[in-house]
């Protein structure tokens, strides 16, 4: 019996799908715990792709039941496509996925106020998603955000969101000057969409005390990454839940006392999309060749992703807020054909050298990254059938990023396939 955590190591976008895809054929339930539609988890096999932005990726390898759990902030209508797209893959959802009921709704107008909050940002927008994630975060903190279960609830959830409406028209039409809402047409367009969800949406965390209590294998799918955690991360540029290790369990209902690991997951190099800091953001050539070898444009967005080096003080930031005890190292076959790879060790800031991942706004603003610089393999990671057919300059690059943050390199990712994948 295991329940692993599954985390981004780094701002997102690190392959968590895959990885998550490829560990669910040994678990009983794959959970998301946090985020929402924001999140693009990529996964491939016989030769298909898909991109799943809500369902866990667990649902395409075995028979792992997938949880949508109460953390989640759910666009139903985002839902509903999705649903389509993965029976159409073939996989039936039927006694398999479920959704928990408390798990908040994200509404028309949680995407309206997304986008005219980050028109009103000007050059600070965060450069969000423009999903709806904040918003919806915003109402459920507020106390006044609408849950799966009120979906199912007509004359309660009408009254809710004609409530809810008349507020966000007075902040729209008043403070950005934009035009109202139609609570109508936000009531009309959800009846189908309720009709469609009503099977999945249950109590699922009583579903999870159960199955750890009958020694179920669980793996909780984090979205986003540890550094756009809303209280770790690079705030204010940053996502509105918690992707970290505390996060999983605040959004699934099990215990803390009840996860056995927690693996990061990171790139053999970094990316971020959307604004914020980036210490070591390449503008150069060396970014654009990492951009292009890597096909690094936003799952969700398509937007291109700001790329650079591996960044160390960063990553053991993340290894320690997690508890990390294992590492998966994702496209490692990106650097193939580099004559040389850098990684940052330390950052200099205001003319110190320091190897701590500071927390205060604004301080990774003018940090100068110090990188150590290794030698490329000039072969394709793709070959290796094992760890130990890796080339020894692989190894050493690896070796060094275990040295360094104390967690251990088990899974690594060598190509987007489910089989371009090394256990050691
Ligand atoms: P939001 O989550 O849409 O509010 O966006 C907040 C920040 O998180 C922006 O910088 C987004 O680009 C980033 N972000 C949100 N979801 C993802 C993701 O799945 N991968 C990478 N970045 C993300």
């Amino acid at each position: 019996m295991a329940t692993k955590i599954i985390i981004g190591a780094q701002w997102g976008d690190e392959g968590k799908g895959k990885i998550v895809d490829h560990l669910s054929k040994d678990a009983d339930f794959v959970v998301r715990y946090q985020g929402g539609a924001n999140a693009g988890h990529t996964i491939k096999f016989d030769g298909k792709e898909i991109v799943l932005h809500l369902i866990p990726s667990g649902i395409f390898n075995g028979s792992a039941k997938c949880i949508i759990g109460n953390g989640v902030v759910i666009d139903p209508n985002a839902l509903v496509d999705e649903i389509d797209e993965v029976e159409a893959f073939g996989s039936d959802l039927k006694d398999r996925f479920y959704v928990s009921g408390s798990a908040h709704v994200i509404l028309p107008y949680h995407k309206i106020l997304d986008q005219v909050r980050e028109k009103s940002r000007g050059k600070d927008a965060i450069g969000t998603t423009g999903r709806g994630i904040g918003p919806a975060y915003v109402s459920k903190v507020a106390r006044v955000g609408i849950r799966m279960a009120d979906l199912t609830n007509g004359a309660a959830l009408e009254k809710m969101v004609r409530s809810n409406v008349t507020e966000i028209n007075k902040a729209l039409t008043h403070v950005h000057k934009e035009p109202e809402i139609d609570v109508d047409e936000i009531l009309n367009g959800l009846n189908p969409v309720i009709e469609r969800l009503k099977p999945y949406i249950c109590n699922t965390t009583n579903m999870l005390h159960q199955a750890i209590a009958s020694g179920k294998n669980i793996i909780l799918e984090g979205a986003q990454g540890s550094l756009l955690d809303i209280d770790h991360g690079t705030y204010p540029y940053v996502t509105s839940s918690s992707p970290t290790a505390g996060g999983a369990c605040v959004g699934s209902g099990i215990p803390p006392t009840s996860i056995t690991n927690a693996i990061g997951i990171t790139k053999a190099y970094s990316t971020r999309v959307g604004n914020g800091p980036y210490p070591t953001e390449l503008f150069d050539g060396t970014g654009e060749k990492l951009r292009k070898n890597g096909a690094e444009f936003g799952a969700t967005t398509g937007r291109p992703r700001r790329c650079g080096w591996l960044d160390l003080v960063a990553l053991k930031y993340a290894v320690n807020l997690n508890g990390l005890d294992q590492l998966a190292l994702t496209k490692l076959d990106v650097l193939d054909d580099f004559d040389e790879i850098q990684v940052c060790t330390h950052y200099e800031i205001n003319g110190k050298k320091t190897d701590v991942y500071p927390v205060e706004t604004g301080a990774l603003d003018h940090v100068k990254p110090i990188y150590r610089t290794f030698g490329g393999w000039s072969s394709s990671c793709r070959d290796a059938k094992s760890y130990d057919q890796l080339p020894n300059e692989v190894k050493t690059y690896i070796s060094f990023i275990e040295e360094y943050t104390g967690s251990r390199c088990s899974i690594i990712s060598t190509g987007p396939g489910r089989t371009e994948t090394l256990i050691r």
